[in-house]
Parts: structure tokens; sequence; C-alpha cells
């Protein structure tokens, strides 16, 4: 039996979730791979930490450079995340002829094509499975399983804190700050959230599906992001009532040769299988001119879910390492998209604003939608004989530009006390 070693860069959550895996899977491994997998070193902060799992001291290390110098390892996993040192670790790595298996996200939606153009010229493999959507195969779903068609849309819940925060206010019609604070105490978010609650970290995760999907360089600049704090039990209960439910979703589209991508708040459809993704799963939808659509869902985090995308990298590399074909597949993207600019999207939307009870009012509001080509759907009035009350507009499908427009009008209404929110509506198929 032929015998692989491994260099593991980062011992925390994934990194666990992957010896643990190599472990208690050994036999399977070896029978799938034809090796015998053997995590030989270990970069650590901290030597003497105290750890959830049974490692051996000796194979612990402080130092990168015994992983790189190490000519027995041939592949290194980099489950550090961020930005520095985990880029200079795999460039170093792949420049000494080692394979390399990440599953850090941010490294591959911003230095993606450094790190794979290196990757083609060291003549190395490059994986990144688990840095989208946990568990679930969607890297290698749309570069091999999918490769036949002509991908149209990409759209998820590719983020787990947001959408158990989200799931939660839902269920138990608590405020935003009490879920974000149940999922701190569950672990499922950060001491400090902001990459989850203000969608940095599906933004980098659709920026790779929407490269791969699209055969393109997609830069984390081009997409557009909200976050969801701005959400209250109010628009869950009005969505509710409207028969839809507010998921963070990513979107991105091929729409007549222009990409659109944006991450945001939506309305789904309740009866939409995306709407019923609760708690900290995630699921992506694919529509390909071939296969129409399908839907993958699991864990989007976690160690195990990651470990297996990882892992499973590691299997990929050993069955293909004397396959040639399978290093030349990482092209340089070549089919360059005009990013569409957010003021072409066009959807419904859900406008909730506070205004003065009194005559006129909605006749002024309507009059503004009206001049700037928007088109009402219904309107729904909470609330009466009160100074201020809540006034609902759902619109027809409209461009974003003259939504824009309008509210930029309505706010300087004096009768208008605040636009609340503004929620864009996808009428999704899958139904
Ligand atoms: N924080 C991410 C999430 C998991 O909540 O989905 C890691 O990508």
């Amino acid at each position: 039996m032929k015998k692989v070693n491994i260099g593991l860069l980062g011992l925390g959550n994934v990194g666990r979730g992957v010896w643990n895996i190599v472990e208690e899977n050994k036999d399977e491994l070896k029978k799938r791979s034809g090796y015998e997998i053997n995590i030989s070193k270990i970069l650590v902060k901290d030597i003497d930490k105290q750890r959830e799992v049974d490692v051996p001291k000796e194979i612990l290390t402080t130092d990168f450079n015994k992983i790189l110098e190490d000519d027995s390892i041939d592949i290194v996993v980099e489950v550090i995340g961020g930005i520095e040192p985990s880029v200079d670790y795999m460039i170093r790595s792949m420049k000494k002829k080692k394979h390399v298996v990440t599953a850090n996200k941010m490294a591959i939606a911003t230095k993606g094509s450094t790190l794979l153009r290196t990757s083609r010229e060291e003549g190395v493999m490059l994986f990144y499975e688990g840095s989208v959507g946990g568990g679930i195969p969607i890297i290698n779903g749309l570069n091999e399983n999918l490769v036949a068609n002509k991908i149209e849309e990409v759209i998820g819940i590719i983020n787990g804190t947001t959408n158990y925060i989200l799931s939660k206010m839902t269920r138990e019609k608590v405020s935003f700050e009490e879920a974000l604070k149940e999922a701190q105490e569950k672990g499922y978010a950060e001491a400090d959230p902001t990459s989850d609650v203000e969608a940095f970290d599906p933004m980098y995760k659709l920026c790779i599906l929407s490269s791969l999907a699209f055969d393109n360089v997609v830069n984390i600049s081009y997409i557009h992001r909200e976050g969801i704090t701005n959400i209250k039990p109010i628009d869950i209960e009005y969505a509710r009532e409207l028969g839809y439910v507010i998921k963070l979703l990513g979107i991105a589209k091929d729409v007549d040769g222009e990409l659109e991508l944006r991450v945001h708040p939506t309305m789904v459809p309740a009866n939409h299988p995306l709407a019923n993704v609760n708690d900290s799963f995630n699921a992506v939808l694919i529509k390909g001119n071939a296969v129409g659509e399908l839907m993958l869902y699991g864990r989007g985090a976690g160690e195990l879910p990651t470990g297996s995308a990882v892992v499973g990298d590691i299997v990929s590399i050993l069955r293909n390492r004397d396959n040639p074909l399978y290093y030349s597949k990482f092209e340089e993207a070549t089919i360059p998209h005009k990013i569409r600019d957010i003021n072409k999207v066009q959807c419904e939307y859900y406008i909730r604003m506070t205004v003065k009870d009194k005559p006129g009012v909605l006749g002024e509001i309507c009059s503004i939608f009206g001049k700037n080509n928007v088109s009402m759907l219904s309107v729904i009035q909470k609330g009466r004989r009160e100074e201020c009350v809540s006034l609902v507009f759902i619109t027809h499908n409209t461009l974003e530009g003259n939504i824009r427009k309008s509210m930029d009008k309505v706010s300087l209404s004096n009768d208008v006390v605040k636009v609340e929110n503004v929620i864009r509506i996808e009428n999704l198929g899958l139904q």
C-alpha cells in the first residue's frame, strides 16, 4: 500500500475535523484513494495548548518551514483561514511542488487567480471544495458534474449564521439582537459577527461560485452587498402575511450576457424550497440550460462537514495525480462578462415606511412612485388615528433605479418620517 504524507496548516475546527475523518475513515479512504493517508506534520500556534483532539504532540510544529522543507510531504492542507499568512504558505507550498487543499473562501475569492495561476505554472493541483457550503459538493458540482451546462443562475443561502438568525426571528418572533445573542451562545456567530451579519462571508462565497459558474474572474467589488441588521420582526411579519419568508440570498444571474451579482435579504415565496431551508443549513439552487433547476442542501459549516469536503479533495488529488489532463483544467477565465449595474436589477419590491397619518400622504407618495415609473401591486396600512402609521408598498416588477429615485424623493417629504426598509422580492422557480 502506497502512503502519502500530508502537512496540515491549522488545527482549529476544520483541522480537527480533517484529523478525525482521516482517523475514523482510514480503511475506506485507503480503499478509495489507493493510499494510506498520513497527516505527518501539523502547523499550530501553540504546541502546549489543550485540544479537543487526540493528536501526538511530536507531529505539531510552530514552524511552517518544517512542512515546506519536508520532501516527504506531498500535499499541504490549509485550514488557517484569512489572507495572510495562508496565501503565502499556499504559494510557497506549490512552488515546492506540493499539491494544496484549502477551505479558505477569503483567499480563493480575493487571491484565487494568483493561486490558480501558480498551481498551473508549478504543475500541482489546488482544490477548494470546503471554501463554499461546507460539506455540500458545490464546487465539484459546478466544475465537473454540471460542466456540460451553460449556467444561467446560481442562487443560494450560503451563510449558516444569518440563516440561523433569520429562522429564529421568523419562528420565535424575536428581535435581530436576541437571535444574534443566541447564535453567539451556540457558537454559530463569532464575538464580532460583522463578517456574517453584514454579509461579507456570503459575498466571498458568491464570488467563488459565480467565477466558476460563469467562467469569469469575479472581483468582490462587483457584488452588491447588504447584511441583515436592518431586518425587524415587523418585516418578517409582513412577509408572512404576504406569503413570503425573508432569507439572505447570494444571487448570480446571467441576464442578457451581463452578470448580476448581489447578496442581500430577500423575500422568497413561502412554498419555495429555499424558504424552507432553516437554522444553520445552506442550500444552493442552480439553473443550467441542460440540467434545468436543481438544489443542493446540507451543512454549510462545522468541523465534520467542512472536513468532509477537505478530505474529499485530498482523495481527488490522490486519484488524479498521475493524470496530466487534470492539471491542465485550471485555465485562466476566458469569457469576460459585463457586470450589470444594480440600478438595472428588476424585481418586485417591499417598501416599508413610517408616515404621518393625515389626508393626502398616500396620494403624495403614490404620485412620486408613478412619476418614476413604479407601479404598485398593493398597499397595506397598519395603525389608525395615530400620529404616525406604518405603510407597506409592494411594487410590480420594476427597475431598481426607479425605486432608488422614488425613495430619494419620498424621503424629502415632510410627511414621511422614515423609509424603514426596502427588501427585494424574488419570485423564484423550482416550485
Ligand atoms: N460563518 C460561516 C457561516 C461559516 O455562518 O456560514 C464559514 O463559512
